[in-house]
């Protein structure tokens, strides 16, 4: 049992392989957080203290013990209004006005597994789940909440969310629903965030925790190129192999808020969920609400080790099961390669070249449907426009299978242009609020996804469109920030649930495809990275990086975005030089091996290769064919601590076996007489000895792990090495 009550004590532990979470509520009903952290043995009970603090007041009936204040106390989910003062989790308006909500508890259940959690997307059961729900109630307002907590003991993760139930005769409006509050009690922390824009998505920032309140969140309807959905608390001298790190990242891809505050006694308390910004949702008596999941681990092997817990949760347990073990295709993509400038003879001609090179599937990007040859008309009508194209989805879907590839095609499903059918037959399906004249962002408008006519219409033209070609991949796009967020079919006092319902809109629609269509793979998009987070993982099982193909920005994009993310869900391609968005030239080696640390493929004009170019990349897809297994499933490290401005980058893979590694390095500065790139190696078996591939050379694993390995100095423009150790028993058994 992972979960475990204690009835005499009233503590609840939840155990996990490597950590502990425990909470007890007390004589008064408040659910006080006891710790969380390396798994240890006993009750942490011991430390909460009272003292009496001026002006953190007391609870009514123990207005008497002047110590026992909800100011003071760590707690689970600390209500509003009623005496602390620090970061609520949650905040109801009751019929009456009063925003106060006063959380005491109730009971519990403890369950095994983990009930599905209709039209979110969720963590999925893992066998050995387990799940504690508390119920936690305001009798004055009638509100109920059910804490869930989803203990995942291999993975070194426990989910948690929240249930509110109007458990009262009048109507209750909640302005803020966190999925989760975590109090740490003690100690001083850094934060890391993912902060970035358009091309430049991820980049973590590490800062000290001041006094007071710091956030970080996106109020542009979606999870957002500027602030993903993941927060790291860590330990001040945390690395990247040492020290306590706390990881909290949502399963949502809407508005979202990560709020710290550090109290008057040097006290963190970190609540994440839906922004709370004009979020208001009515809850009619007998009515829930259910918030996104929170993914909370801890790893007290610094922050590769925490990356290797969400890289694990995420690739098991996250995205659709079915794609879990299967390896993905190397594919080529038209975006880069023509724009909107093509028809089927034209992609057929990158098809037979992409052939040639083993590569498996081609992409059709955006322009194929409506009228659309730029980007300011045609999004809604996905309808083929078989006059560009010069024939049908189907001829052209029959004669690239003929070839002996598989293929896919790009939809911008939430949107539409106001030069569209679509639009001007329904231009109340679009989101503008009355009277005001909407922003518009490349040309484009909104769908009004919280509506169910328009989520069916989508589905159904997406349906006629998949139904009628061999497909089997989608890119999935978003391509602009919500604004003006208002439903022409939603009255007045509901608008405040507009953009949630958006996001249950576009996850129905997912799953819908999902379901209907299996075997599809669905890559996820948004500009790039701007919708890159644990929500859309749950039904894409990869996600376009950035579009940002240039492999030296790449380093940087693919090395944030590893800090919570697997690199098995990340897409990434080797795109032509100069590169499009810097004008960089780096060499087809080095941009092959960035992009083999993502899903790899390509994003070029394979007509434009010259002979030997073609030759290397029928050379970079046999590597990753062969490396593909241990890159999908092994354990992913940087190496080089983070905020080390050095003259490389280097990351590897081993597999958790410890029978291979592969090592790579890019020079990013290049200097005359410079000194040897060096890297200590990880996840090798100490004892064992490592022979590197294509040479003679043996190595004990300690010796690669703690003395390290020397590169040599490498010339020329971003050179790159790729290096492959191989545990020699396992070759003496070939
Ligand atoms: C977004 C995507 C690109 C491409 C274009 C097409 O920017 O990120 O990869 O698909 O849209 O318009």
């Amino acid at each position: 049992m992972n979960i475990q009550l204690n009835e005499s004590t009233g503590v609840f532990s939840l155990t996990t392989e490597h950590t502990l979470y425990q909470l007890r509520a007390d004589r008064t009903g408040v659910v006080l957080h006891l710790y969380y952290g390396r798994r240890a043995g006993g009750e942490m009970d011991y430390l909460i203290r009272l003292a009496d603090r001026g002006f953190s007041g007391n609870p009514y009936e123990l207005q008497q013990n002047r110590g026992y204040s909800l100011d003071t106390l760590p707690q689970e989910y600390p209500g509003n209004g009623v005496g602390d003062f620090r970061l609520p989790a949650v905040q109801v308006r009751a019929e009456n006005g009063s925003r106060s909500a006063d959380l005491r508890y109730e009971g519990y259940r403890i369950e095994r597994g983990r009930e599905e959690k209709p039209g979110l997307p969720h963590v999925r059961e893992a066998g050995e789940t387990e799940t504690l729900v508390l119920i936690l109630r305001d009798p004055v307002i009638g509100l109920e909440v059910q804490l869930l907590y989803h203990v995942f003991p291999r993975q070194d993760v426990i989910v948690r969310s929240a249930r509110l139930v109007n458990r009262s005769g009048e109507q209750l409006v909640l302005e803020k629903a966190a999925s989760c509050s975590v109090d740490f009690p003690y100690g001083a922390w850094d934060v890391i965030h993912f902060h970035g824009r358009h091309n430049m998505e991820r980049m973590p920032e590490r800062t000290r925790l001041p006094r007071g309140m710091t956030s970080f969140g996106s109020r542009r309807g979606m999870s957002s190129h500027h602030h993903n959905p993941f927060v790291i608390l860590c330990g001040r001298h945390a690395t990247e192999d040492t020290g306590d790190c706390y990881g909290c990242m949502l399963v949502y891809s809407g508005n979202h808020l990560e709020e710290m505050e550090v109290d008057q006694t040097g006290s963190t308390r970190l609540v994440a969920g839906i922004h709370p910004d004009g979020f208001a949702w009515t809850l009619a008596p007998g009515e829930g609400f259910d918030t996104p999941e929170a993914i909370l681990s801890f790893s007290g092997e610094g922050l590769n080790g925490l990356s290797r817990n969400y890289h694990r949760i995420l690739r098991d347990q996250v995205i659709p099961r079915r794609f879990r073990e299967k390896t993905r295709p190397v594919l080529i993509n038209s975006w880069e390669a023509a724009y909107f400038d093509f028809d089927a003879e034209k992609i057929l001609r990158f098809a037979r070249a992409a052939r040639e090179m083993n590569i498996g599937m081609l992409v059709l990007d955006d322009g194929w449907f409506g009228k659309r040859d730029d980007d300011t008309s045609g999004l809604g009508d996905w309808t083929v426009n078989e006059g560009k194209l010069g024939c049908s989805l189907r001829e052209l879907s029959d004669r690239i299978h003929g070839l002996g590839m598989s293929f896919g095609l790009w939809f911008e499903p939430e949107m539409v242009n106001e030069d569209s059918d679509l639009y001007r037959a329904h231009p109340d399906w679009a989101l503008t609020d009355p009277g005001r004249r909407p922003m518009v962002a490349r040309n484009q408008l909104v769908l009004d996804m919280s509506r169910q006519e328009v989520v069916d219409y989508v589905f159904g033209a997406m349906c006629a469109v998949l139904d009628g070609a061999r497909i089997e991949y989608v890119k999935w796009d978003f391509n602009r920030s919500v604004a003006n967020c208002y439903s022409r079919a939603r009255g007045a006092d509901r608008q405040g649930e507009t953009a949630h319902r958006f996001m249950l809109g576009t996850y129905q629609l997912l799953a819908r495809l999902r379901e209907r269509y299996p075997e599809l793979m669905i890559e996820g998009c948004s500009g790039g990275g701007g919708r890159f987070d644990a929500g859309m993982l749950y039904y894409c099982p990869q996600i376009w990086c950035s579009d940002d193909t240039d492999a030296v920005e790449r380093l940087e994009i693919q090395r944030g975005t590893s800090y919570g993310y697997p690199v098995s869900a990340m897409g990434a391609h080797v795109s032509a030089v100069p590169n499009h968005q810097t004008g960089r030239r780096t060499p087809l080696r080095t941009r092959g091996i960035v992009a083999q640390a993502g899903t790899f493929g390509y994003e070029l004009n394979p007509e434009q290769l010259t002979e030997e170019e073609r030759e290397e990349i029928r050379g970079q897809v046999a590597d990753y064919s062969r490396y593909a297994p241990l890159i999908a499933r092994g354990d992913y490290w940087r190496l080089g601590e983070m905020d080390d401005a050095g003259d490389y980058t280097a990351w590897m893979f081993s597999a958790p076996d410890g029978s291979e590694a592969l090592v790579s390095l890019v020079m990013i500065h290049v200097r005359a007489n410079g000194p040897f790139p060096h890297v200590k190696l990880r996840g090798l078996a100490p004892e064992a000895e490592y022979r590197l591939e294509g040479t003679e050379q043996r190595f004990s694993g300690a010796a690669l792990m703690y003395a390290g390995y020397s590169f040599p100095q490498l010339q020329g423009e971003y050179p790159a090495m790729q290096l492959h150790f191989v545990r020699m028993e396992e070759k003496l058994h070939v």
